[in-house]
């Protein structure tokens, strides 16, 4: 299905009408900022996953970016987004809000112009591939170092951010990997061009510290997760080698999902497949964001609104996931036992069946 409809400073318009005039400051030096969510198709009908989280980063990163007054609020953002998709008709699609700096700003400030925000969503399916859930991708450390957080603002989604992600994304393709690793300027492993990254090793899982990143809230949601399943996570300082020799190492964003590595710089990671720790993980978060988990209910925004939009016994919805989803409900409410722990991996146990 084609994108229909754009929103743009308040009013739906078809696509073809949302065009922008050549002398657009932002197109010229890049000062916008945007997001990237996605929209699920679930039991009660199409849902938005973290959409108010998202929003509100928007927020933070116009305020970074210096953005003194806007014109919306970001709960009338929160509605153009859901107005977007309902216009568009889809059941599962990407969104992507920007504001952007129009009408002035030539003189390399944004008080020079006037911020203007638009809402664009399209059919997005998988983003490093259709087998990159199942095999795992191939990535490399790039020859191109991410941001310092003193030159370019790494919290915030910057589009001037972003060319960053391309040299590097476009150099690993060319190279014949699926993905880049980003160092951070201290030589340390930062993020993926647009994933967070974490690896297992002997039991415990690690992910660089959010100094120099994008605080991506799929990390967040791993970060979460992990505390239900029974993982400890500890975000501390990676070194490129330390990637080498974990037993797991997997990707994750809003565009990709969460996705294995098996292979980095032609070093093949751990058994060369998605490992059990990453299995976990995209099952936990594929049930989370199709509404059968017990904090969908916490981070799903209905399109379409409904009374009660999430049954209260997770497993009526067993039948609309897409695969068995490899965790078990209590009938009662909705925890999430303990996965296999870590240190049972370490000790060899079996794996959860
Ligand atoms: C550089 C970078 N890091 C990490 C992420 C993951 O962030 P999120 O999980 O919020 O999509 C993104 C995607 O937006 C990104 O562009």
């Amino acid at each position: 299905m084609q994108t229909k409809t754009i929103w743009i400073n308040g009013k739906l318009v078809p696509e073809a009408e949302a065009t922008l005039p050549f002398l657009t400051p932002a197109l010229h030096y890049g000062v916008a900022v945007f997001e990237g969510i996605r929209c699920y198709a679930t039991p009660r009908g199409p849902c938005v996953f973290r959409l108010q989280d998202h929003i509100e980063r928007l927020f933070d990163s116009a305020r970074v970016l210096g953005f003194r007054e806007l014109p919306y609020t970001a709960d009338q953002i929160v509605e153009a987004c859901l107005d977007t998709v309902r216009a568009n008709g889809f059941e599962e699609c990407y969104i992507r809000p920007l504001v952007w700096l129009a009408e002035g700003g030539w003189n390399l400030t944004v008080d020079g112009g006037k911020p203007y925000f638009g809402i664009a969503v399209w059919e997005w399916k998988q983003y490093l591939g259709a087998e990159a859930a199942e095999r795992g991708v191939r990535a490399n450390i790039s020859s191109f170092t991410r941001h310092h957080p003193n030159v370019m603002m790494t919290k915030a989604k910057i589009a001037g951010n972003y060319p960053n992600s391309v040299l590097a994304k476009t150099e690993s393709l060319r190279l014949g990997f699926d993905e880049a690793i980003l160092l951070d300027a201290q030589g340390m492993v930062a993020e993926c061009t647009g994933e967070n990254i974490f690896l297992v090793r002997k039991g415990t899982i690690y992910t660089p510290p959010d100094g120099t990143i994008l605080e991506g809230l799929t990390r967040d949601a791993m970060l979460r997760l992990a505390e239900d399943m029974g993982y400890e996570v500890v975000a501390k300082p990676i070194s490129r080698d330390q990637l080498y020799v974990a037993e797991e190492v997997f990707v994750c964003g809003t565009a990709a999902e969460v996705i294995g590595l098996r292979e980095i710089d032609f070093r093949t990671i751990g058994s060369g497949k998605t490992g059990p720790v990453t299995r976990d993980f995209q099952t936990a978060y594929r049930a989370l964001v199709r509404g059968a988990h017990p904090r969908s209910a916490e981070w799903l925004a209905p399109v379409y609104a409904r009374k009660s939009p999430f049954p209260e016994r997770p497993e009526e919805l067993a039948d609309v996931i897409d695969e068995p989803l490899g965790l078990t409900f209590q009938s009662g409410g909705g925890e999430v036992p303990a996965a296999r722990h870590p240190h049972a991996l370490a000790r060899g146990e079996p794996e959860r069946s």
